[in-house]
């Protein structure tokens, strides 16, 4: 190998640096770390669902407003165990988190466009709904490596 060719590869190595380090860049506030382990879960997308941390360590970060949270909130904290939503309860305000089980986000329902996959993959990381219109807070807008994002749709499936 000629010595051009490893400067390439040492400056690559150092802009991917850089940009992890940015990425992996404290939040303002003391980062919440979990000690979870891939064996108390079933999958990666199971993991997810109950704790917002994945089997990768991506970070996993839920946005509600200029707030940015990891691994604090889950789908599961809001949508419950089963995914059948409910009543929830966050600083003195409630809210109705819908049911989100794959079926009944799939299914037609009055006037309402039905979810598929894609929809549903922008609804977490665009609080976007499947007519197009912005879903209220306290949904975040969740983001995720694509890897983590499909695990969760795969763990959807499985809630019934
Ligand atoms: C802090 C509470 C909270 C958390 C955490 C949360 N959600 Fe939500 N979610 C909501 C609320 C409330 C709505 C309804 C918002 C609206 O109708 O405008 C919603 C809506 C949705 C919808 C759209 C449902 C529909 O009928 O249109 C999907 C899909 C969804 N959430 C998936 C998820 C997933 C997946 C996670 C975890 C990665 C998650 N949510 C985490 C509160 C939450």
């Amino acid at each position: 190998m000629n010595s051009l060719k490893i400067a390439i590869i040492l400056i690559a190595a150092g802009v991917v640096g850089l940009l992890a380090v940015n990425f992996y860049l404290p939040p303002p506030y003391p980062a919440y770390t979990p000690s979870y382990t891939a064996s108390d879960f079933k999958s990666n997308g199971e993991r997810i669902y109950f704790t917002a941390t994945s089997n990768s360590g991506e970070p996993i970060i839920a946005s509600i407003g200029t707030m940015r949270m990891y691994g604090m909130l889950s789908c599961a904290t809001c949508h419950g165990a089963d995914g059948k939503g409910g009543r929830g309860a966050m600083m003195m305000w409630t809210f109705d988190a819908p049911d989100i089980r794959y079926s009944t986000l799939t299914t037609a329902s009055g006037n309402e466009t039905p979810y598929n996959d894609e929809l549903i993959k922008r609804a977490v990381t665009q609080g976007i709904d499947a007519d197009g219109n912005r879903l209220e807070p306290p949904m975040p807008v969740w983001q995720m490596s694509d890897s983590d994002l499909n695990d969760l749709l795969d763990y959807l499936k499985t809630l019934k």
